[in-house]
């Protein structure tokens, strides 16, 4: 009886280390896909947020090749009002309509743009340095001289 016993616990022991040998080489073989799975995720929101990371890079572009020139940021910037006079703005190269604001001196032009005035958002309503603020005014009054 008490070899029976024995014997039949032996057997149990042997099941229970056999059930556990069988989940250790089974188990990691059912999360195979997940990992894989899981990249698979990673890689979505890589390309999620992908154009956001362009576009960060985009803004930064002009930092990295130094300051845009005068008539760069008046084409892309100013111009939009002050190629044709929009919303009131002082139309470029008019002379009767820059004499007085050029007779104010650049350091006023340069706050006004540099701040706003009115309807002219600040610095137009772009990104823009101090230094590119200043040849772009520079730029734009020369254009009514
Ligand atoms: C959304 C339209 C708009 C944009 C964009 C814009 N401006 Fe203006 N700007 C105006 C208006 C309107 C005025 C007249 C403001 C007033 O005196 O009431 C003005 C006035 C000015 C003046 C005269 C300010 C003064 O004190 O008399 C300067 C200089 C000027 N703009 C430069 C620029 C430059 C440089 C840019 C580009 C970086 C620019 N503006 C972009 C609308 C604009």
């Amino acid at each position: 009886m008490a070899e029976q016993k024995g014997s039949s616990s032996k057997i149990m022991v042997i099941t229970l280390v056999a059930a556990v040998a069988l989940m250790a080489v089974v188990v990691p073989f059912a999360y195979v896909g997940k990992p894989i799975g899981k990249a698979g995720n990673a890689d979505d929101v890589d390309s999620r947020i992908a154009p956001v990371a362009q576009l960060e890079l985009a803004k930064a572009a002009p930092a990295a090749t130094g300051p845009r020139d005068g008539k760069t940021i008046f084409e892309t910037v100013c111009a939009a009002c002050h190629a044709t006079g929009a919303a009131g703005a002082p139309k470029a190269g008019d002379k009767a309509a820059w004499a007085p604001r050029i007779a104010q001196g650049m350091p006023a032009l340069i706050n006004s743009v540099t701040n706003g005035k009115n309807a002219m958002p600040a610095k137009g309503g772009a990104n823009l340095s101090d230094d590119e603020i200043k040849s772009v005014v520079k730029y734009i009054t020369d254009l009514a001289k």
